[in-house]
C-alpha cells in the first residue's frame, strides 16, 4: 500500500502546479479497485503476514525508512518514507501517515497524503478448499478527477506486485513454493 501511496504522490506532486480541491470536493472522484490472489499457504499463516504490521510496510522494496507514530499509543501508526522511482532512473523520497486496524481475518489500513488524497486499503483472506488462501485486496481511492485516472491505473499494477511478493514469501515458508 505504501507503493500505492508512493505513486499517488508522484501523480499529486506532478500536477501541484495545477490548484486541487479539499476533500469532498464535487472535483474528487471515488474508485474502488479490488484484485484476488490465490496463495497457496494457510490462512493462519495469511492472516498472521496481515497482523504483522512491520512485516506489510518491508514488503514494500519502496520503503526506505518507517517509524511507529508516538502520539497513537495503539502503536498502529506509521510514518513510512518511499523512494519513488521516477523516469530516467531518478528518484524522490515521499512520506505520509498510514493507520492499520487487524480484523479477524485481514486488515485495514488508511492512508493520509497530500491536499485531498486519500486511500483506505481492506485485506481479507479466505480459506480456499484447496488447503491455500485466496487473499482479496480492495482498495477506496478519493482523488482530484484529474488526477484519478493515472492513480488507478498505478495503482492496478503496483497492487498485483505486492500480491506476488507477499505470496511467494508465504508459499516459501509453507514449503509450497
Ligand atoms: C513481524 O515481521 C517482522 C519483519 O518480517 C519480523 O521481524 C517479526 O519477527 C514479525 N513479528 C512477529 C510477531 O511475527
Ligand atoms: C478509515 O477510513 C474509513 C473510511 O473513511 C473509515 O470508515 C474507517 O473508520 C477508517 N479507519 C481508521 C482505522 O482510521
Ligand atoms: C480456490 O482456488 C482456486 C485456484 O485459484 C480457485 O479456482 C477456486 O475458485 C478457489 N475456491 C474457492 C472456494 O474460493
Amino acid at each position: 500500500m505504501r507503493f500505492q501511496l508512493a505513486l499517488v504522490a508522484i501523480a499529486f506532486s506532478a500536477a501541484s502546479a495545477a490548484p486541487l480541491a479539499g476533500r469532498d470536493s464535487i472535483f474528487d472522484k471515488t474508485s474502488v479497485i479490488t484484485s484476488t490472489k490465490h496463495i497457496n499457504a494457510p490462512v493462519e499463516d495469511v492472516i498472521a503476514t496481515l497482523h504483522n504490521f512491520t512485516a506489510m510496510i518491508t514488503l514494500n522494496p519502496l520503503v526506505t525508512n518507517f517509524v511507529e507514530d508516538p502520539s497513537d499509543p495503539t502503536g498502529n501508526t506509521f510514518t513510512i518514507t518511499d523512494s519513488v522511482p521516477l523516469i530516467l532512473g531518478l528518484s524522490f523520497p515521499t512520506t505520509y501517515t498510514a493507520h492499520f486496524d487487524t480484523v479477524d481475518d485481514g486488515m485495514d489500513t488508511n492512508n493520509t497524503a497530500s491536499a485531498g488524497v486519500s486511500l483506505h486499503n481492506q485485506w481479507r483472506a479466505v480459506a480456499n478448499a484447496t488447503g491455500g488462501t485466496d487473499l482479496t485486496e480492495t482498495d477506496t481511492l478519493t482523488a482530484n478527477f484529474l488526477l484519478s485516472g493515472l492513480i488507478t491505473e498505478e495503482l492496478t499494477t503496483s497492487h498485483n506486485q505486492l500480491m506476488n511478493t507477499l505470496a511467494s514469501q508465504l508459499e516459501v515458508a509453507a514449503g509450497n513454493a
